[in-house]
This record gives C-alpha cells, structure tokens and sequence, in this order.
C-alpha cells in the first residue's frame, strides 16, 4: 500500500472528495506493510517506527503543512452550525471570534519540526484530523439518534456514551458540565469535526436556535463560564477528547488491519 491509498481509504469513509487543510501526506511511500499510529506523532514516534521497522507513520492531529492550514477547517464550524437549522448570518458570527484566534495561533505555531525529520529521515509520514474526526461525529449522533426516546435524561445520554468502549474505558469519563442528570435533554446537537470545539460562539447558537443540550468532545473553562451564566437552563456535555477522537480513528484503523496491514497503536490504552 501507498501514502495516497492510506489517505484516500479514510477520506472514501466519509465520502470526502478532496483532503481537507487540517490533513496531508508530508512525506509519500510505497510498499507499506506495518504502520505506526499516534494520535500526536513527534520526532520520538518518528525515530521509534524508523528503528523498529515500520514502513509509516500515520497522526491524527495536523502537523507539517496541515498544521499551517489547520485554521481553514474551522470553516466547518460554520458550515455545521447551518447544517444543523442556524440561519447562515448568525452561524458566521458565533464563529468568528474562535475562526480569528485559530487563524492567528496558527502562525505562532512551529509547522516544521516533525515534517522536516521525516523528510531528513525518508520517513513515510502523514496526518488524516478532519475525515476521522467527521467519521466519530457521524458514528456519536448516530448512536444518541438510536437510544433517544421522549423522556430522555442527561444520564441516559452519558449512559449512550458509555456504549463506546474507547469512553468506558477511558480515565476521564463523560461530564455533565451544565445541566443535572436527571434533567431531560430535550433536542440534542452533536458538535464536533470542526477543527476543535465550538467553544462559546457555537454553543450560543445552538442553544438559540431549539437545542436544549449540547455535545462537545472538549471545551475550555472561560467558554464554560460564560455559558453557565447566560444559559442557567441548558446543557452541555463533554464527552471526552481522546476517547472521542479514537471512536472515528478505530474503524479506519481496523479497515486497515482487513487489507493486510499491520498496525500499531500509540493511543486507545
Ligand atoms: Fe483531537
Ligand atoms: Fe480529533
């Protein structure tokens, strides 16, 4: 197998045409038969695969290029948002403030440092973020549009939750940040694959527009904060970062593992 295939194999999951800004192929091969995974690859991932004989190294979150580019993806905050019945003017509002801030920390950051060691090293090497990430979205509301029935109660979220063996076995499970668990969740949106979390533009949004509860698979505690005060009556839960991220990691890995290729996981404990 190639570095093209390997992209093309996740990006065919979701239906996706073209790699998103948040993924690349930093440095292609061929001939690929045993490949390292990590949710964050550095040079030590790098050096480990070379020296035990893998053939590739596959991240999640965006390095090289990817990372210069990663602030294009939070377009897909907005986008979601409107897919999700926010009329198309307030989507982009509650979006702004987090789209700017990605965009300038996104120049602050170091791109080089893993890309130039593959290629010094001739390292196959890439990182898919945004078709995994979309694949656990799909696969998160998914399963909360299967169990949710009129009544439904915070609990019996995180309960659905917990039916995904990367939350339940995770060390930091399921937190109902905002709400009680006895509360009923009233409508549900599945915030996530938008680059990083909506913060407190999205939610805002969401809650404005008919949703009564909120996923996010992370937030900041400022976000939080501001939420609580002004939405005393809604919901938010987190459902977990790296137990989440690996829900859509997990099936492109095992579809891997079907076409003949070895893998190791640096994540999913
Ligand atoms: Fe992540
Ligand atoms: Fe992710």
């Amino acid at each position: 197998m190639n570095t093209k295939e390997l992209m093309q194999i996740a990006l065919d999951l979701v239906g996706m045409k073209e790699i998103p800004a948040d993924s690349a192929i930093h440095v292609e091969g061929e001939g690929i038969k045993r490949l390292l995974f990590a949710i964050d690859v550095s040079s030590a991932e790098l050096l480990f695969a070379r020296m035990n004989g893998y053939h590739c190294v596959v991240g999640h979150h965006p390095r090289g290029l990817a990372q210069a580019s990663y602030y294009a993806i939070l377009e897909r905050q907005t986008e979601l948002l409107e897919d999700l019945g926010v009329p198309q003017e307030e989507a982009k509002e509650a979006t702004r403030a987090l789209r700017e801030s990605i965009f300038l920390s996104s120049h602050r950051a170091n791109w080089e440092d893993t890309l130039l060691l593959a290629k010094v090293m001739e390292m196959p090497y890439l990182n898919i973020h945004n078709p995994l990430d979309e694949l656990g979205r799909r696969l998160l509301e998914r399963r909360i549009k299967e169990r949710e029935k009129s009544n439904w109660k915070l609990k019996d979220l995180i309960s659905a939750l917990l039916e995904f063996p990367e939350i339940q076995k995770a060390p930091n499970p399921p937190v109902v940040a905002m709400g009680s668990p006895d509360a009923p969740t009233g409508r549900v949106a599945v915030f996530h694959g938008t680059g990083t979390n909506g913060g407190y533009g999205a939610a805002k949004a969401l809650f404005r527009n008919g949703y009564n509860t909120v996923l996010y698979i992370h937030i900041d505690y400022q976000d939080l904060e501001k939420l609580r005060k002004e939405f005393p009556e809604k919901n938010l839960v987190i459902s977990g970062h790296i137990a989440s991220d690996m829900i859509g990691i997990n099936p492109y890995l095992e579809e891997l593992k079907r076409r003949g290729i070895e893998v190791l996981k640096l994540s999913d404990l």
